[in-house]
């Protein structure tokens, strides 16, 4: 199993660390424009491996595709992260085109390969990627979701104080600051309702908090986050590799699944060997339903700013 991951920043680094000490994958290559900088990260990264006790082997490369031949998962994270105050709508203008270049540098040496696309605005950039290479659809795949999930769970563990494991939860629609959509009445502490163990305020501050996870971070950080975002990828890459079927939410094409057609945008997703092996339409309340609506209103009208 190969994976490539480009760009080697903050995310891109993150996700080739938590790849190689889970320990699945026989080789990670890590790709950067930045002379010397992919080649610095790896051989670092690989200096870990007597220490953490991992197999994978890692490279890096500069710009050169051909290094990357015979992937069978792609992470895209290149382009510029948020800084406080910004969306990540803003971040459209610098890496839609690059993150359609790099997405058709891939597939020219890999033509198999899956790809996950991490960069932002998430959605849009996942969409671009369907419209400008025309694979078939379970091969592209948004990471939002699951990143978003997994602070979800942090906010509603924090809030009954009790450990993250006891915690189930999923948050679907757009990777925004107002798309995102807690589906907080389907969230469990070991299968009982969170409802009752929080108060109606305490999950609609939850709720908040979670969809401003990232930007919390970015005003923390100075730039967006990278430790959770590496992990989440992490983990769709693992469930590809070793066809796991394990069910996350992820930005996949939608074609009238949720009422909703020609748009990227979260929804529970179960992932195995091709990809998305299969999307779960899953019962909302009309209130969810709505949210969800406008959510896809807001990803469609990022969308639009492609043209
Ligand atoms: C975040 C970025 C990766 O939410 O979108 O941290």
């Amino acid at each position: 199993m190969k994976v490539t991951i480009v760009g080697a920043g903050a995310v891109g680094a993150s996700c080739a660390e938590y790849i190689a000490i889970k320990d699945f994958a026989a080789e990670v290559v890590l790709i950067d424009i930045k002379e010397g900088f992919a080649e610095g990260k790896a051989m670092d990264l690989m200096q870990c491996s007597s220490l953490n006790g991992f197999d994978t082997k890692i490279t890096g490369v500069t710009n050169d595709y051909a290094k990357t031949a015979g992937t069978d998962i792609a992470v895209i994270t290149s382009g510029i992260p948020r800084k406080p105050g910004m969306t990540r709508e803003e971040l459209i203008g610098i890496n839609a085109g690059i993150v359609k270049s790099v997405a058709s540098s891939i597939i020219e040496h890999s033509p198999e390969a899956i790809i996950i696309v991490v960069s932002n605005p998430m959605d849009t950039m996942a969409y671009l990627a369907h419209k400008s290479l025309g694979l078939p659809k379970h091969r592209i795949i948004g990471m939002g979701g699951a990143l978003d999930s997994a602070r979800f769970k942090y906010r509603l563990a924090e809030a009954m104080d009790c450990p993250t494991s006891d915690v189930e939860g999923i948050v679907i629609g757009g990777h925004s600051d107002v798309g995102m959509v807690p589906l907080i009445n389907n969230a469990v502490r070991n299968s009982i309702p969170v409802s009752e163990f929080l108060s109606e305020e305490r999950m609609a501050q939850i709720v908040e908090d979670t969809k401003v996870g990232g930007a919390t971070l970015t005003k923390l950080l100075g730039t967006s986050a990278w430790y959770a975002p590496g992990a989440a990828v992490s983990e769709l890459v693992k469930a590809i590799a070793l066809d796991t079927k394990k069910m996350f939410a992820c930005s996949a094409l939608l074609e009238g699944e949720y009422g909703l057609n020609d748009i990227c945008i979260g929804v529970p997703c179960i992932l195995g060997k091709n990809g998305i092996e299969k999307i779960v339409e899953v019962k909302l309340s009309a209130e969810e339903a709505e949210k969800l609506k406008i959510s896809a209103e807001g990803v469609k009208k990022t969308n639009a700013l492609l043209n």
